[in-house]
């Protein structure tokens, strides 16, 4: 049987900052209010003609140079986005595979908010371990600037733009593999976070609604709540069931939309500083590529060595869940 390894790691973040000052312009709101309930500093904006897939296209170019693998053995490419470049088509996958000349794979997105990594993840899994697929490019791109209502001082300042990808490859080696990947959803909770306008279910509409209708509107505080619990529900799961200790896992990379969110989760675990990846002060929330750009960080400043463990968990719109359990396993050591 073939097992899937997470061979490579890269990321995009565009060079444009907004800081809380910046915001603090815009809406009725501070630095000191934002870094208290957020730990958010700064995001960073893409530029205007930069679009989800050419951020997306950067990382994976930078993913795929890591990998050690030739582009042409990249047999599927599966993007992570609630920022399309097109509505409904088409996809952002297929454009991102014709940027970086990647001919006649198969190619294709997914919705699951800021679930949306482990969600590839798990597909990517799948199909190496079903024998389908051999080397699979997965990414996370967001352009939520685009879908931001700057009017609105409840979720302006949470989030920000950005990429990450990764190499995921077929191995006989188990040590290598992807050892589990647990994902959820709950409709039930779908209006908690959500972009209420502009598809099917107010089509009739939509050709009178403007632009702004199409924005993120998200009920925080009982996001929140649900956020932490399912959040740390997830993780114990999938450590009880692989009899895995939280002490034995290297790097904890949670999505990161809050800093109180992570910090409730951490230390439910009990899990130290130095096992927490923290990006959300300089990022923000960039959703589907919250993680793998967080992942993306450790690897750049040569904190994540071969053969570590990282726990990743996520959770968003949907509501949608997921938890990984995931060694690094590059071919260049
Ligand atoms: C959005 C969030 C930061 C708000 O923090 P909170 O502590 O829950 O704050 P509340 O929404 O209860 O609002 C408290 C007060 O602050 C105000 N407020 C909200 N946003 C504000 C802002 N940016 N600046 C200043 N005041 C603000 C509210 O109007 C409210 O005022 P009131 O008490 O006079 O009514 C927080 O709920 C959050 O992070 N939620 C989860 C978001 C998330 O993770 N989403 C993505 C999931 S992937």
């Amino acid at each position: 049987m073939a097992y899937a390894a997470f061979r490579s790691i890269g990321a995009y973040v565009p060079s444009s900052i907004l800081t809380n000052e910046d915001l603090s312009k815009m809406v009725d709101t501070s630095d000191e209010w934002i870094t208290k309930r957020t730990g958010i500093k700064e995001r960073h904006i893409a530029a205007k003609d930069e679009f989800t897939s050419d951020m997306g296209a950067k990382a994976a170019q930078i993913a795929i140079e890591r990998s050690g693998i030739d582009k042409t053995q990249i047999d599927m490419l599966v993007c992570a986005t609630i920022s399309p470049d097109y509505f409904c088509m088409p996809s952002t996958a297929t454009i991102i595979a014709t940027k970086l000349g990647l001919k006649n794979i198969t190619a294709f997105d997914i919705s699951a908010a800021c679930t949306g990594f482990v969600y590839v993840l798990s597909i990517a899994k799948a199909f190496i371990e079903s024998g389908m697929k051999k080397n699979i490019l997965i990414i996370g791109a967001e352009k939520l600037s685009a879908i931001t209502d700057y009017t609105d001082r409840g979720t302006c300042i949470l989030f920000g733009d950005g990429a990450g990808a990764a190499v995921i490859s077929a191995t006989n080696n188990k040590d290598e593999a992807i050892i589990d990947i647990h994902t959820g959803a709950d409709g039930e909770y779908a209006d908690l976070l959500m972009t209420p306008n502009g598809g099917s279910g107010s089509a009739h509409d939509s050709l009178t609604q403007e632009a702004s209708s199409c924005f993120m509107q998200m009920k925080g505080n009982e996001t929140f709540k649900v956020a932490v619990k399912t959040l740390t529900k997830d993780v114990i799961d999938i450590l009880e069931h692989n009899n895995i200790q939280s002490s034995q896992i290297k790097h904890f990379v949670p999505h990161q939309a809050n800093l109180r969110i992570i910090k409730a989760v951490g230390d439910a675990l009990k899990l130290q500083d130095e096992q927490v990846v923290l990006t959300v002060e300089k990022y923000g929330n960039t959703s589907g590529a919250s993680i793998p750009m967080a992942i993306n960080d450790i690897y750049e400043k040569g904190e994540l060595k071969a053969g570590e463990l990282m726990l990743l968990d996520a959770f968003g719109g949907g509501l949608t869940w997921g938890s990984a359990l995931v060694p690094f396993s590059p071919l260049k050591k």
